[in-house]
């Protein structure tokens, strides 16, 4: 298949793009490097044996993706541009907004004029709020505590009243858990600008020296040492997840929901003594205060994708904290190492 993949060059869309190629797809590549870099790209085709074919774009700009349908025989769409920083959410919700909402939906009608009728779509494990209970299913109560996680609600609800309007159409909603890792190369991993809001990227720049300790939000919750546990899945399974939905949701028409976790919960400091292990440095930390809006606990029943998508995470905690390492240790500024 032909496969456009919107921010392509971010995080978990160059991972997919390297594991499309991988089971034999062609991938062309719309991303606005909001928060990427064209590097990203450059590497992923050197992985890949093949130059990577990338529009700058931006999604919201109706015409430039009419030009870029019209281009390209594009069979099916994995959506990954947005905006995801859940603190700037708040700041600038209108931004998030236009973003995510109208970003999609302008893609949507692109979509829908070149007949176009497959999607595959990046939502989040945020629609979940603070659950009742753990191991969370698909078909749990959804709700939001900020702008970003109203935003991936939004779209959810556009995307199944766009399929009830529509039979022709398939997408998959993936909602994703805590991605970390890096592609086993140490050539491509994630770049966060500035402070990292996340827990793997800020430990990795405390073990390269970039940042001096860790402040870990809180440790009086309701789990094994007090921290807060999540679901972390490694970005490479993730990406062959994208992989799995695309090719058996073609030519199946309807909307259909997933879990994208590994169903086992690690704490934050199972996460530092991982990471100090795999590195060999000493990751200092604090505890500090909770962070607002933060919950005790968040891990996924992956049974659905299993069943239905017939994939399984498959990575473990070792090898998630071995790539970020690498990864950083190979590139302590990012792409602009
Ligand atoms: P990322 O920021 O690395 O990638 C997003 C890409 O989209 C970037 O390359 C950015 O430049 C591009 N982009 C943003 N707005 C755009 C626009 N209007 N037009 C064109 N390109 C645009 O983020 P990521 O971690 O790879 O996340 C990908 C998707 O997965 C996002 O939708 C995010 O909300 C979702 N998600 C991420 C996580 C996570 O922890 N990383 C968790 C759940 C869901
Ligand atoms: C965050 C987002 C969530 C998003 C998810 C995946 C918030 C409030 N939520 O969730 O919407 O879907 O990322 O991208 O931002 N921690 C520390 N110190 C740190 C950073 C994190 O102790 O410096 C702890 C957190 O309290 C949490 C765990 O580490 O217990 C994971 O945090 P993080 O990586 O930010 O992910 P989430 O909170 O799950």
């Amino acid at each position: 298949m032909k496969i456009l993949v919107t921010g392509g060059a971010g995080y978990i869309g160059s991972h997919t793009c390297i594991e499309l190629i991988a089971a034999g797809h062609d991938v062309v590549v719309v991303d606005n490097l909001c928060n990427a870099s064209e590097e990203a790209l450059k590497r992923v085709g050197a992985i890949c044996g093949q130059d990577i074919d990338f529009i700058e774009a931006d999604i919201r700009d109706f015409n430039a993706l009419d030009e870029v349908f019209s281009n390209h025989a594009v069979d099916a769409v994995i959506h990954f541009a947005g905006l995801k920083a859940v603190g700037e959410s708040t700041r600038i919700p209108l931004a998030y907004y236009d973003n995510n909402v109208n970003g999609s939906r302008v893609l949507l009608s692109v979509m829908e004029k070149h007949k176009v009728n497959t999607l595959v779509f990046s939502s989040s494990a945020t629609v979940y709020g603070d659950p009742a209970s753990v191991p969370i299913r698909e078909d749990f109560p959804l709700s939001a505590t900020n702008p970003y996680g109203q935003t991936k609600l939004v779209v959810e609800q556009m995307c199944r009243e766009t399929v009830a309007a529509n039979p022709d159409l398939s997408i998959v909603l993936l909602r994703y858990f805590n991605p970390v890792g890096a592609h086993a190369s140490g050539q491509i991993g994630e770049d966060p600008k500035g402070i990292p809001n996340n827990l793997m990227p800020f430990i990795a720049q405390v073990a390269v020296g970039k940042r001096e300790y860790l402040s870990v939000f809180g440790d009086d919750y309701n789990t094994p040492d007090g921290t807060g546990v999540r679901d972390y899945i490694h970005v490479v399974d993730l990406a062959q997840g994208h992989v799995a939905a695309i090719e058996k949701s073609h030519g199946k028409a309807g909307c259909h929901t997933y879990n994208l976790g590994t169903g086992q919960g690690y704490s934050v400091l199972d996460m530092v003594k991982a990471f100090a292990q795999a590195s060999g440095k000493e990751i200092p930390y604090k505890i500090v205060a909770r962070r607002p809006g933060d919950i005790g606990q968040c891990y996924a029943d992956p049974t659905l994708a299993k069943e239905n998508l017939n994939w399984a995470a498959k990575k473990s905690l070792q090898e998630m904290v071995e790539d970020t390492w690498r990864w950083q240790s190979n590139n302590p500024q990012g792409y602009s190492s």
